[in-house]
């Protein structure tokens, strides 16, 4: 699209679509700095089916920035259990309590102050300058990303420095210029909805006379799709040590996977079963019996958990300070596998399956 009255028409049919066709979402009506911030960074690596829930059940949790900083932040993992990269959440909490200390409570504005900010990298800086104070900030994702590759009909992986230049050219036109906040999330909008990574919707599409790709019929092949690595296969092996309807966790250390969640005790590796055995006779104990093998994937790994039962006698204490864990505790059963009570998803599926099983009634 090299001619500039032709970009200005495109970008005025996309408004024109966005404001017919946009989804309606908890964050979109009347957004608040601190709404945008946390579906912003809840949409990071997740999908908006997904994030509805947690956004809503968080915004009703801690309302404001400063009920978050006043929360604790076992509570504040608890609650983002199952969206995964934790550290999202623990610098969220955290810039509600710099936000708290160094500006009243109140998202600032500027750019330079948001950007110390920890976990507010050049993606939810954009966002939140663009969507939720009106600046003119260019924001790529992975959708703005496609959409701008197949527009240009830029061969090959698109490039950061090319992406954003192109983000900001894009921006710089009169129409995003008035609303770039709207600008930002028709781009984003399109890509998830129209403009999808395989079979996109181009009859339903606001852009296309002025799509390069789709002249040529190549939005299949531009932007040609990613070569992911094969998830790292690990094995794993955890104890559901079950006592009078409570079973035992231990919360990891507070650095690595799943820092400071709650988990039964496991290990990971090619021995695992063999070290958790010998872990458990140490403690006096052993497995009576083995559930079948979960299989539980991440974006790069995938884990196949062996997990044995235990019953303990009343009275014992198993520790699991040999096993790395930091803390531990006896659980209610039932609260194990609910949502709130800080467990990893996999903890939590585990303590399911031991559930479903009828092992720890
Ligand atoms: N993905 C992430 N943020 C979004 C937004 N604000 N609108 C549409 N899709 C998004």
């Amino acid at each position: 699209m090299p001619d500039r009255a032709d970009r200005q028409t495109a970008q005025e049919r996309l408004f024109d679509w966005y404001a017919k066709h946009h989804r309606t979402l908890p964050w979109r009506d009347r957004p608040t700095p601190y709404g945008v911030l946390v579906s912003e960074l809840m949409l990071q690596q997740t999908r908006v089916d997904t994030v509805l829930g947690y956004y809503e059940r968080w915004m009703a949790r801690w309302p404001t920035l400063a009920d978050l900083a006043a929360a604790d932040l076992q509570d504040v993992l608890a609650q983002w259990t199952g969206l995964g990269y934790y550290n999202r959440a623990r610098n969220l909490h955290k810039t509600a309590q710099l936000v708290v200390r160094d500006h009243g409570g109140q998202l600032p504005s500027d750019a330079a102050s948001l950007a110390q900010l920890p976990g507010l990298g050049p993606y939810t800086l954009g966002a939140v300058r663009s969507i939720a104070f009106g600046e003119p900030a260019a924001l790529v994702d992975g959708n703005v990303s496609r959409v701008f590759s197949r527009w240009h009909a830029q061969p090959g992986q698109p490039q950061p420095r090319w992406l954003w230049q192109t983000a900001q050219d894009w921006l710089a036109l009169p129409t995003a210029q008035r609303d770039p906040g709207t600008w930002n999330q028709a781009l984003m909008e399109l890509g998830a909805t129209v403009c999808t990574p395989r079979k996109p919707a181009c009859a339903a599409c606001p852009v296309q006379p002025h799509c390069l790709v789709f002249a040529q019929d190549l939005q299949e092949a531009i932007p040609p799709a990613r070569v992911r690595a094969a998830p790292k296969q690990v094995t794993a092996a955890y104890a559901i040590v079950a006592r009078e309807g409570r079973i035992l966790l231990g919360r990891r250390p507070a650095k690595g996977r799943w820092a400071g969640l709650w988990e039964p005790p496991g290990l990971e590796g090619a021995a695992a079963g063999v070290q958790l055995g010998r872990w458990l006779l140490s403690q006096g104990l052993q497995a009576d019996r083995a559930l079948p093998a979960l299989v539980h994937v991440l974006t790069h790994r995938r884990y196949e958990v062996e997990s044995l039962v235990v019953v303990v006698p009343p009275g014992h204490e198993p520790d699991l300070q040999p096993l790395g864990y930091v803390e531990q505790r006896w659980q209610v059963a039932d609260d194990a596998q609910s949502q709130t009570s800080g467990l990893s998803r996999l903890g939590q599926r585990l303590c399911e399956q031991a559930g479903e099983a009828g092992e720890i009634a």
